[in-house]
């Protein structure tokens, strides 16, 4: 019997035990859309157990934490978290479960341990398969429970999920990343890359579309070095539909019936090869939209980060997508005030910026990670000069920004509509292929179908447009 086989009888078992009770489950996600497609598989255990999902936590039988440790403000956020639940477990003895990135790190398990003693399930990023597992553990033998460990990291297939959305989907298609960039805590707590297999990838995405999914965003540390290890190592593949790369994957999704827009984040320049930007070009599903992740845009700060990539090749591979994808956008990730960082190498990241126009930037201080090799450069940038440049650059993006927006004015854009507006109920909202969010008045009945609409005006950090 396989592990996610054998984790599904344990599912049934805790179905009995909470045979006729309606229990209910609080969840918390930190972090990316990898961390959010982990817990939707999370929630589709959770379910299938009988537990139903509640917004309140002072109402919920379980607490679930999936949590994330790119930066700092994750743990204290997390610690606050864990504080206010202190007089909730006192009251009704809730179990709390805390998952993710953070707990495979030791200094933070320790200090749950030491801090937080009523917490009961402490489980990690190569152990979420077996919650149902876990769970029963401590529901039947009442003990506090601790399942982490620290491996390469393997792919389980057939965990179930249950989706937040019924019209985007997230796909996992690799996991883990083998770049150890300086300043980055994912290789330790992710493992290394492995990539799902093709089949499996096919059959979830078709699966995705006969339930009437229109969008699939592709999900990897390193999306587009997809079975590259793979074949680095002479891991044998079993080849489906001609997939044997982040290209041809791309290739074969985009001939899948019903779906009708692709996305994939995030890719590391350094493996943006020519067939992958073919691909895009033909590909017709494919958002023109790529995050291209910058991080700075100087030379030699990059080499420190270990980006494997000069200002100049980063320039110049922007210029080729440019020339070859008709009406390409990008965003980017951008860290400010990586140790050693002079004001001189940060204009780099200025210009680079001021040059490539992004439609979007996520902007990040660099923040020290235990274990990294970032966190060990003794010529740390001062906090207020980090906060100083991310504010000049800020300011750069928000001008570029809005100048950006007013090009929509006046033009169509198909928007795949998502739902009803957040902020008025009586307004949809739904994104364009270059991903902005666009507000307007319309049917209900269009929740799930791709409008022409005609934008008429900006507000920085969305549109508004009309049918
Ligand atoms: N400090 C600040 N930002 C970071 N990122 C990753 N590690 C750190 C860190 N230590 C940013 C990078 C990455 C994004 C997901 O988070 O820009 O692309
Ligand atoms: Fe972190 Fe670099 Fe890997 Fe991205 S490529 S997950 S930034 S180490």
């Amino acid at each position: 019997m396989n592990e996610v086989e054998k984790q599904k009888q344990y599912i049934e078992k805790i179905k009995k035990i909470n045979q006729n009770q309606t229990l209910k489950y609080h969840m918390q996600t930190m972090g990316c859309l990898l961390n959010e497609n982990d817990s939707e598989k999370l929630a589709g255990m959770l379910e299938e157990m009988g537990y139903q999902k509640i917004e309140d936590p002072k109402k919920a039988d379980i607490i679930v934490f999936n949590t994330c440790c790119v930066r700092e403000n994750a743990e204290d956020k997390l610690f606050g978290k864990l504080g206010e639940l202190k007089r909730l477990k006192q009251e009704n003895g809730v179990i709390i479960a805390i998952g993710g990135c953070m707990m495979q790190e030791k200094h933070i398990t320790n200090k749950i341990k030491a801090s937080y003693p009523y917490v009961d399930i402490l489980f990690g990023t190569h152990t979420l398969h077996k919650f149902p597992e876990n769970l029963y553990k401590t529901l039947e033998e009442k003990k506090k429970l601790e399942d982490i460990i620290e491996i390469e990291g393997k792919i389980y297939e057939g965990i179930p999920i249950k989706r937040d959305s019924n019209i985007k989907a997230s796909v996992t298609i690799m996991n883990g990343c083998n770049n150890f960039c300086s300043y980055c805590i994912v290789p330790y707590v992710r493992g290394r890359e492995r990539s799902r297999s093709p089949k499996n990838i096919i059959e979830e995405v078709k699966e995705l579309a006969s339930n009437g999914y229109q969008e699939i965003t592709l999900l990897g540390q390193n999306v587009n070095s997809y079975l590259k290890v793979e074949q680095e190592k002479a891991i044998p593949i079993e080849e489906y539909e001609g997939i044997h790369s982040f290209a041809t994957l791309l290739k074969a999704i985009n001939k899948i019936e019903g779906i009708q827009r692709i996305r994939f984040i995030s890719p590391h320049p350094k493996d943006f090869t020519d067939d992958v930007i073919d691909a895009i070009a033909t590909c017709q599903k494919v958002c023109k939209l790529i995050h291209l992740p910058l991080q700075s845009g100087n030379t030699k700060v990059l080499k420190e980060m270990n980006r494997k990539y000069t200002k100049e090749q980063y320039l110049a591979l922007v210029e080729k997508m440019k020339k070859k994808i008709p009406n390409i956008k990008l965003s980017t990730d951008i860290i400010v005030g990586f140790p050693g960082e002079t004001k001189e190498e940060f204009e780099d990241t200025l210009e680079v910026v001021k040059k490539v126009k992004f439609e979007q930037v996520y902007m990040f201080i660099y923040s020290k990670r235990v274990g990294t090799p970032g966190a060990k450069m003794k010529n740390q940038v001062p906090e207020e000069e980090k906060h100083k440049r991310f504010d000049q650059l800020k300011t750069l993006v928000e001008n570029q920004i809005q100048e950006n927006n007013q090009k929509y004015i006046g033009t169509t854009q198909k928007v795949l509509v998502e739902g009803e507006s957040k902020n008025n109920k009586n307004l949809l909202t739904g994104r364009t292929d270059s991903n902005k969010v666009v507000i307007f008045e319309g049917n209900k009945k269009l929740i799930g179908t791709i409008q022409h609409l005609k934008i008429i005006s900006e507000h920085m950090w969305y549109l508004k447009g009309e049918m």
